[in-house]
């Protein structure tokens, strides 16, 4: 029901948040009396909450004669004159007023901001703005300048051979699994994810009408038994830095994945999204690098290493799909801004690319330190830590019997914002809660200050 595709956040309770956005769906007549809604187990699956949390939404609709509950056939929208009914705002006031309270944000999809390359940057805008190609549409696959400068740091540091011609640029990963999905969805219909897995992917697979298969991630990464053993022939991949979970794809699972991509003829989407940062050894090779003529669909982005606002990402397409992106694409515009594009292709070519990964894998590294062990210090055996060896977060598991939710919640209270890991699953997720804490944009002070917060937060001794 494309209604209730309720978009939830981290700052509110999740049921309040369901409840609000039914109860305005309905007031603006967007849900009109009688219509059926989704039963509590279906609407708990497509919003990847628990029952409970929509069994309370449901509730306290049902209390206030929103909705109303037929036996054995479900919930409907109730019927009522609507005669100037307050509306909730949703997003803005409410929830403002709350973030305004937050001292320690632990969010992950951010980067350092005092870090940042400012002068160098400036310096290539200022040498771009000169450049007549910025005045103009831009290479509907990407500017070439930059594909050339992608192809080059692929190989020094991915160890990928590829070359300008098979690069495409876009605006987000997202975006570039859009187009990609609408090439291969001539060919197949289901695919087969990470679970935990990228939300963000999975959206987009699910807005192209394939049938996603979730595949559980083990010690080792993805499970290739299951993999094995369902009907996909597509699956999308975070080898390198598994997304939440953290876990590098051993070599040897690499190697059994490109030969059942190859024995099924399909494709493994590769989305590199942050492997410069490992802190304990080198970025180890793409899967795009180890066998020539791989079955591999190699994406990353320009977010985590660079800047997430700049909104530039990348794929590397086998000649195959190229030819159809090419035909499929032919009159559509490049999405990614082109002075953006050829700025970066600047601060490439002058080396400021390599000394900013060089330095920021230096900073991350100390500031991944700090986080590890202000938790060790302050909680002990009461928390697990996972991941801690590459990235821009970590997830931690609590021996807690608060939901994942009351203890974002508790957090919240004291000023620290952590963010929840239930909906990267599909289906069940561990008892113990899960969070995910981000770092990149904290001081070291601020780390520590937030882990002392949540310890009195949480208050585990
Ligand atoms: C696994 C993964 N890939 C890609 C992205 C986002 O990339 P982009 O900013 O290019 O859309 C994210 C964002 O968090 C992610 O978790």
């Amino acid at each position: 029901m494309r209604e209730l595709m309720i978009h939830l956040h981290e700052s509110s309770p999740k049921y309040k948040q369901i409840y609000l956005s039914i109860r305005l769906l309905i007031e603006n007549k967007e849900l009109q009396p009688n219509t059926k809604l989704p039963s509590i187990r279906q609407l708990a699956e497509i919003l990847h909450v628990s029952r409970n949390t929509t069994l309370v939404a449901y509730e306290q609709l049902l209390a206030e004669g929103y909705i109303r509950s037929e036996q054995k056939r479900g919930y409907f929208v109730e019927t009522f004159e609507s005669v100037d009914i307050h509306t909730p705002t949703l997003h803005a006031e409410k929830y403002i007023s709350e973030e305004t309270n937050i001292k320690v944000d632990f969010r992950a999809g951010s980067v350092d901001q005092h870090a940042f390359p400012l002068k160098a940057w400036k310096q290539c805008v200022n040498e771009v703005s000169k450049d007549g190609i910025v005045y103009m549409y831009g290479e509907q696959q990407g500017d070439r300048l930059l594909r050339e400068k992608i192809a080059l740091y692929l190989l020094q540091s991915r160890g990928i051979r590829t070359s300008a011609d098979s690069i495409v640029i876009g605006s987000s990963t997202q975006q570039l699994l859009m187009n990609l999905s609408f090439i291969l969805k001539k060919e197949y219909s289901s695919i087969a994810v990470e679970n935990p897995g990228y939300d963000g992917a999975r959206a987009v697979f699910h807005l192209n009408g394939f049938q996603i298969n979730p595949i559980e991630v083990k010690e080792k990464g993805l499970c290739m038994k299951q993999l094995e053993h369902t009907d996909s022939k597509l699956v999308y991949i975070t080898p390198s830095h598994q997304f939440p979970t953290g876990v590098t794809l051993p070599i040897a699972e690499r190697l059994k994945i490109l030969k059942w991509a190859h024995s099924q003829n399909g494709y493994i989407i590769e989305d590199d999204y942050d492997s410069e940062f490992r802190y304990q050894q080198q970025p180890i090779p793409a899967l795009l690098s180890i066998q020539q003529e791989a079955r591999v669909i190699y994406i990353s982005t320009f977010s985590k290493a660079f800047l997430p606002s700049i909104r530039l990402s990348y794929m590397v397409l086998p000649s195959e799909l190229l030819d159809q992106y090419h035909q499929q694409f032919a009159t559509f515009e490049q999405t990614a801004s082109s002075i953006h594009q050829r700025t970066m292709a600047r601060f490439m070519e002058r080396g400021h690319w390599d000394s900013h990964i060089r330095k920021m894998r230096a900073t991350y590294k100390r500031k991944m330190h700090a986080l590890v062990s202000s938790l060790n210090f302050s909680f002990g055996n009461a928390i697990s830590i996972i991941g801690p060896q590459s990235g821009l977060y970590i997830l931690i598991q609590l021996q807690s019997s608060d939901s994942e939710e009351r203890l974002i919640q508790l957090a919240s209270d004291l000023g620290v914002k952590v963010y929840p890991t239930s909906h990267l699953f599909i289906g069940n997720h561990p008892q113990e809660p899960m969070l995910q804490l981000g770092f990149s944009n904290l001081s070291i002070d601020e780390i520590q200050q937030g882990v002392q917060l949540l310890k009195k937060a949480w208050m585990i001794n």
